[in-house]
């Protein structure tokens, strides 16, 4: 039977015909008309002003943390339950993330929580630097109240929105609520470039340096003179081919992911023991993963049988992602809840969920998870 993947890759645009114009351009590194083409065109979909197209979500992020002044010694906020990516960065300027809980209503970071841990800070005269918020699985987090707490403080926010391209929140564009937000075109995001990402912002001056340090920071001289570390971050322009044919069809594809998870919710929605990652209603999700919990003791079988009788039928599920405050790597660091992100961990699995699904794997997923629980 074929292997029925969670996120893959679906190229349903002109992504060929895009690149070969790439290639028989001869701009095959990383400057080039489709790197242009590819940081306006997000512009305009995002309406936000300036974008960088870099070689992945994480360089992104280091970028944008690098530019806020964060180093050693530092602290900076982050959303506890994620991918490790977010939390990564934070380390590569020589900072400390410190983890807060996400909120039931949201599973996006909790503001109760956050707003605690900085008053907390405040009162032992020592605050966090910055705070990277993230929009799990495509869905934002509830930025009116988290942008309010964090301004009281002066801190700035970085909007880690590499699962949310095409995502809302009250009418504005996923990627514009912090100083500066960015994207990843990773093979298992909404669209991708296989690998790649980008950082918006609408301060030019944020982008015009990304731009810079993700070239190696060359001084403008013939002498390859430097007076800054750079990094070798840049995208390709072949890269961006792909990421401009795959972007054109992004509607339709969040379109489809929403069809995905509407058959989901009637065809497992009325299921004892089995609840979805609810949908905030102050915006629209991408609709990335459809993302459910199974409550075992009504289910009969937990999240981890359920996952085991995909696989064993070749259907990729995977848990929720692994909260940051329980990974190995994480384990000193400082944490605000937890409780809600562990639970979720627990409970969670994220479906298959690709725009190139057909009807008859999505009956097969479906079906095979009502067996089980069954059983
Ligand atoms: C929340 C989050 N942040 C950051 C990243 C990193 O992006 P990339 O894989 O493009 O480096 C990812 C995905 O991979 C992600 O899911």
């Amino acid at each position: 039977m074929k292997r029925i993947y969670l996120s893959p890759p679906h190229l349903d645009g002109r992504e060929k015909e895009l690149m070969i114009e790439a290639y028989e351009s001869n701009w095959i590194t990383t400057l080039g008309p489709q790197v242009d083409a590819f940081e306006e065109e997000i512009c305009a979909m995002t309406k936000i002003g300036h974008a960088a197209a870099l070689s992945s979500g994480t360089a992104a992020l280091h970028l944008a943390l690098l530019m806020l002044g964060l180093g050693v010694g530092d602290e900076v906020i982050c959303s506890d339950l994620t991918f490790a990516a977010s939390a990564n960065a934070i380390t590569y300027v020589g900072s400390s993330p410190v983890f807060i809980d996400s909120d039931f209503a949201t599973w996006n970071m909790a503001q109760g929580l956050l707003d605690e841990e900085l008053r907390h800070c405040e009162k032992k005269g020592r605050l966090p630097k910055a705070v990277v918020i993230v929009d799990l699985y495509g869905q934002c987090a509830d930025y009116k109240p988290l942008l309010e707490i964090c301004a009281n403080y002066g801190l700035p926010v970085i909007e880690d929105a590499a699962e949310a391209l095409g995502a809302s929140y009250k009418g504005e564009a996923a990627g514009k609520f912090g100083v500066m937000g960015i994207y990843s075109f990773n093979g298992n995001k909404i669209i991708t470039t296989s690998g790649g990402g980008m950082l918006v912002s609408d301060n030019p001056d944020y982008v015009r340096r990304a731009k810079f340090l993700s070239t190696q920071a060359r001084d403008p001289a013939p002498h390859y003179q430097h007076s800054h570390i750079g990094y070798n971050y840049r995208l390709s322009n072949l890269l961006a081919a792909v990421g401009r044919g795959q972007l054109a069809r992004l509607e339709a594809k969040i379109a489809r992911r929403k069809q995905i998870k509407s058959f989901y919710k009637n065809a497992l929605g009325g299921i004892p023991g089995i609840e979805f990652m609810p949908d905030a209603g102050y915006g629209e999700p991408n609709h990335w993963l459809t993302v459910i919990l199974i409550m075992s003791e009504l289910f009969g079988v937990d999240r981890e049988t359920v996952r085991l009788a995909l696989e064993a039928e070749n259907i990729e599920a995977r848990p929720v992602w692994k909260p940051m405050h329980m990974q190995p790597v994480f384990r000193t660091c400082r944490k605000r809840g937890g409780e809600v992100a562990e639970e979720i961990f627990r409970n969670g699995l994220c479906l298959p969920s690709g725009s190139n699904l057909s009807m008859d794997d999505l009956d097969r997923i479906v079906s095979i998870i009502k067996r089980t629980g069954k059983r």
